[in-house]
């Protein structure tokens, strides 16, 4: 039996994006994957229930089943078991108390050592552009890692990336013992959502998907109009550095992210990437 309460595609799409979709969709429910992915979230907050060795071992496989470019699989995940390391990992960001909440704490790496031995292992020499080798390493990871998410949210976990473990990349590292070449993309907190967030609004598909040759030629008004749409289901409790930027009427989410993006950060990053055989100038 259909169950006729349950959210249309329409209804999912609208959700997602706050406002009526803008473009033709099939006329048919939505499938189950379809519908997780249009209502995903990230959790904050999580229940005491633990995961089970057995399905985080399952969500681990479902996320190496991702795509790998070249099928060269640069990645590498640290499960931070070890209480005294989790400890470890939150003190170094006491800012995001649900590191230390989650039953589960990965750090997802770009492994761009391992190609490297291999090619030392059967006599040649790993020689592709640096640049493009740790892109497609950071790559590798990221598709990784959300698989796991997709994976998790299935079983009804919840999950956060973590990309802050970069502004501490140094202490990372040597937690995690990362040789060179293995470099932490984000880590991610898994477990049982204990609240109900709101579906974080997307900008809208005229903005983000262009046909034939990209135009951002209405950036200004269509972000005038994200801003307000965003605002009515995802308000800003306050705004970001009024004492350097002032307080404005219409702050909304291209202040914020303007804002943001206004400071140079994890230098410390792009110094542990050179030093680690990433020879990206
Ligand atoms: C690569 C990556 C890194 C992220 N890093 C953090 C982080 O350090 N801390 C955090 O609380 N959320 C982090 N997030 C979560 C984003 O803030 C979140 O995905 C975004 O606000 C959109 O919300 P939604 O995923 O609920 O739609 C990260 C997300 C991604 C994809």
């Amino acid at each position: 039996m259909p169950d006729d309460t349950a959210p249309s595609l329409k209804d999912l799409v609208q959700t997602r994006f706050n406002e009526a979709p803008d473009v033709p969709l099939p006329d048919a429910p939505p499938n189950a994957v379809h519908a997780q992915l249009l209502s995903h979230r990230v959790r904050r907050r999580y229940k005491e229930t633990p995961v089970a060795p057995e399905l985080l071992n399952l969500l681990l496989a479902c996320a190496l089943s991702a795509p790998a470019k070249s099928d060269l699989q640069q990645v590498a995940i640290i499960n931070f078991s070890d209480p005294d390391k989790r400890a470890a990992v939150t003190d170094l960001i006491p800012d995001m108390p649900w590191i230390k909440q989650a039953p589960v704490f990965l750090l997802f790496c770009g492994d761009g050592r391992r190609i490297r031995r291999i090619a030392n292992l059967r006599g040649t020499t790993f020689a592709h552009e640096p640049l493009d080798a740790f892109m497609n390493a950071a790559c590798d990871a990221a598709i990784v890692m959300q698989n796991f998410i997709v994976a998790a949210e299935a079983a009804g976990l919840g999950c956060c990336p973590i990309s802050a473990v970069r502004e501490a990349t140094d202490e990372i590292v040597a937690l995690a013992q990362l040789p060179d070449g293995v470099f932490p993309f984000a880590g991610l907190c898994v477990g049982y959502p204990a609240d109900e967030p709101w579906v974080s609004v997307r900008l809208p598909m005229r903005v983000t998907v262009h046909t034939d040759h990209y135009d951002d030629s209405d950036l200004e008004n269509e972000l005038a109009s994200y801003d307000a749409r965003r605002d009515a289901v995802n308000p800003h409790s306050k705004q970001r550095d009024p004492a350097r930027f002032g307080e404005v009427n219409d702050y909304g989410w291209s202040h914020d992210k303007a804002r943001q993006t206004a400071n140079a950060d994890r230098l410390s990053f792009a110094a542990y990437i050179k030093r680690s055989g990433f020879d990206i100038g």
